[in-house]
């Protein structure tokens, strides 16, 4: 099996070659990815170059994506641009790589006649309420930011790409990831690295929005099971149970890392800030028996607070410029 991985020099995507190099020996993995400010190379770094290649691209380069995805059996496409602050910002590039990437990437897909795994988010869906019943895969597209738009957009580009032009392809949406390998700018590591810089973490607006927590691992290994098992044509939701709101996961950070349960500090919410995202994840479980390793927010959180404390090389060449653009934003 060979398998083209866009965007696996990010965060999920890396987590997930990794998980594939363990799992799959046999498997030849190729990582496409343009390295924007979200994507590093250092995350795939110890990998045999026998079993494995890099190509620096853009998959909105129609030749380059072509020329890629010709050389493949299989593509998983995690690629896009994926902060919804950066999106209410500056839409473009969400727009460019997240439609016209995807685009680029299923024409190729139908020209060389692949099979596609397209990686979506439970943030396609809109918001919750409070008692609504969780997101599951007829819940209807109701997205609130440039960025949730876009990935909506890309979902919708597949399923046509599956009715009109038959292409063999399935999707997953899957809710807020945490673990290795998550750049500063996100909730989690954001509040982590302040903790760790000596600083309070920032909770937006009163911290009643509530997330979904899945660790990128049972994402990928979720991924994994849809490539392995997953029915053509289908959809599948992917999540474990994780709702927190913003105040209870600091509260668990600050408890986590050693600080009183009052050491944060609030900033101004996000504009049109989603509520609450919950999965029903049930579809993948019963029909694919996949079953996830970290059912415990807090286990998952200590081993990514560990992580982020022996990786400061890591995330420190990034931490000055993204609190630099978060003052700006006054978040
Ligand atoms: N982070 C989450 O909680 C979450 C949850 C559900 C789904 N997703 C989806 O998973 C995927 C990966 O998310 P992530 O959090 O790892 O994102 P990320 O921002 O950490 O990584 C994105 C990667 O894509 C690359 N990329 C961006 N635009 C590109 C382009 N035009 N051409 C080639 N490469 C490009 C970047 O260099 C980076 O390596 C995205 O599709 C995202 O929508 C993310």
């Amino acid at each position: 099996m060979r398998i083209l991985v866009t965007g696996g020099a990010g965060f999920i995507g890396s987590n997930f070659v990794h998980l594939v190099y363990l799992e799959h020996p046999d498997w030849h993995i190729t990582v496409f990815d343009s390295l924007t400010y979200a994507g590093n190379e250092k995350n795939l770094e110890g990998l045999d170059p026998s079993r494995y290649k890099f190509i620096k691209g853009d998959i909105c380069d129609e030749a380059a994506i072509d020329a890629a995805v010709a050389d493949c059996d299989t593509v998983v496409h995690f690629a896009a641009e994926s902060h919804v602050d950066n999106s209410v910002h500056t839409p473009w590039p969400f727009v460019n790589s997240n439609i016209v990437g995807t685009y680029q990437v299923l024409e190729a897909v139908r020209k060389h006649n692949k099979h596609l795994h397209h990686i979506s988010t439970d943030e396609v869906f809109g918001d919750l309420g409070p008692n609504d019943p969780k997101f599951n895969e007829k819940t209807p597209y109701d997205p609130s930011s440039p960025y949730s738009a876009t990935k909506a957009g890309s979902d919708h580009l597949v399923r046509a790409w599956i009715r009109s032009f038959g292409i063999q392809a399935t999707i997953s949406n899957c809710s807020n990831n945490y673990g290795p390998y998550q750049h500063v700018e996100k909730f989690i590591p954001r509040q982590i690295t302040e903790i760790m810089e000596g600083r309070k973490p920032k909770l937006y607006g009163t911290g009643e929005a509530i997330r979904d927590w899945i660790h990128a691992e049972d994402h990928s290994s979720a991924i994994l099971t849809i490539l392995e098992k997953g029915k053509i044509g289908e959809t599948y939701m992917v999540g474990t149970n994780g709702e927190k709101s913003g105040k209870e996961s600091i509260a668990l950070i600050l408890e986590l890392m050693g600080k009183p349960a009052d050491f944060y500090e609030h900033v101004n919410d996000r504009p049109g800030h989603d509520y609450r995202y919950a999965i029903d994840g049930s579809k993948i479980r019963t029909e694919l028996g996949w079953q996830p390793k970290y059912t415990d927010f807090r286990e998952g959180l200590r081993s990514t607070i560990d992580w982020y404390k022996a990786n400061e090389a890591w995330w420190r060449p990034q931490k000055e410029a993204t609190e630099a653009k978060y003052k700006e934003l006054g978040r």
